[in-house]
């Protein structure tokens, strides 16, 4: 996991211009991968809510908002600026977060995509079991809150009860050395609790507790997916997981903000002015040389009009050169 775009003063948010502009980890294939399934449920008209668990400054959270239809909801869970509910996921939030996140900064940087926020639970994700949300009215669920075993297998549970027959859940860094806990939970769901994987990326692992075979069959055939993205096979006991490699040429990339023009042009009348500066210094140093030059060759000039270095150069004009060195000598003694 690799910080993104700028880390700044929390309490002196910077509106985004593009989605590089907001800080997080996600990357273009979960990026891809996420309109792909959330595309795929809308061009075949299922519908239900989203949920994040985990938003941080909003860089995934923004692509979800993306997917938002007429009558669903979005509900992201995140603690923000809240303190974290035991010591364990504290460090992990003060190691990874603490400096850079607040509430306020993820809803500026969602506003400048959306018109609306979604629905926002600051606390910890625990609280997502204890009626929260609906059972079975959720159609996509990201999972990347608290990477600590005991709360990703919390988180799942409740991804489980929340999502629809043919949800798909989304889990966040099952792979990296970093983050055992999130893969021991995953790999447990899927061996023990009917998980079903149906891709995987380098940082995502994409599951549901339905039927993976129609995810598969459609991303194998290449359904809306984007060139460079590579695709492979694997058997995990006897069943299919499909793979995604490759590199981003082809994803195309995601719009801009709001505020895009505006800070465009903002930068462009900096940097124009930032180059009137730079040609005004030129000019005063250009007069400046100007002047002192005039003024070395007004001195020499006068130097050279003083009587005796006339009475010099017409000496050595007027008189033959025999005298000239002849007086020369005679000075030099
Ligand atoms: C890896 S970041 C999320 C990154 C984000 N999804 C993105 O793609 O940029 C993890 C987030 O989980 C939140 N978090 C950590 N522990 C949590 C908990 N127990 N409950 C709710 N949120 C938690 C942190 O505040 C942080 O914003």
């Amino acid at each position: 996991m690799t910080d993104a775009a700028l880390p700044g003063n929390p309490r002196h948010h910077a509106e985004p211009a593009s989605l590089d502009d907001v800080q997080g980890w996600f990357w273009d294939h979960d990026r891809h991968s996420f309109d792909w399934f959330l595309g795929r449920q809308e061009k075949t008209g299922v519908t239900g809510d989203l949920l994040e668990m985990g938003a941080y400054l909003g860089r995934s959270a923004i692509v979800i908002g993306e997917h938002l239809q007429p009558g669903e909801t979005f509900t992201v869970c995140d603690l923000f600026d809240s303190d974290a509910p035991d010591d364990e996921n504290a460090a992990e939030m003060d190691l990874s977060y603490r400096k850079t996140l607040t509430r306020s900064a993820f809803e500026t940087n969602y506003l400048a995509f959306h018109d609306k926020l979604p629905e926002i639970v600051q606390a910890p994700t625990s609280v997502l079991s204890r009626g929260h949300i609906p059972a079975g009215a959720f159609r996509f669920i990201h999972i990347d809150a608290s990477h600590l075993y005991e709360h990703v297998v919390g988180d799942l549970q409740v991804a489980r009860v929340a999502l629809q027959e043919q949800g798909v859940v989304v889990l966040d860094d099952y792979r990296a050395q970093h983050t055992p806990g999130v893969a021991a939970a995953t790999w447990e769901a899927v061996f023990n609790h009917g998980l079903k994987p149906i891709l995987l990326t380098e940082c995502k692992f994409y599951g549901t507790w339905g039927d993976p075979e129609p995810f598969q069959r459609e991303l194998l055939d290449r359904i809306d997916l984007a060139v460079g993205c590579h695709l492979s096979i694997d058997q995990l006991n006897g069943r299919r997981v499909v793979r995604m490699h490759g590199d981003s040429e082809g994803i195309e990339p995601f719009r801009g903000s709001r505020h895009q023009s505006r800070l465009a042009a903002e930068s462009a009348r900096r940097e124009a002015e930032r180059s009137a500066d730079d040609a005004r210094l030129a000019l005063n140093s250009a007069r400046d040389e100007a002047v002192l030059d005039l003024a070395v060759r007004r001195a020499r000039a006068a130097e050279a009009r003083r009587p005796v270095n006339v009475a010099k150069r017409a000496a050595r004009d007027l008189l033959p050169p025999v005298v000239t060195s002849a007086i020369r000598r005679a000075r030099r003694g």
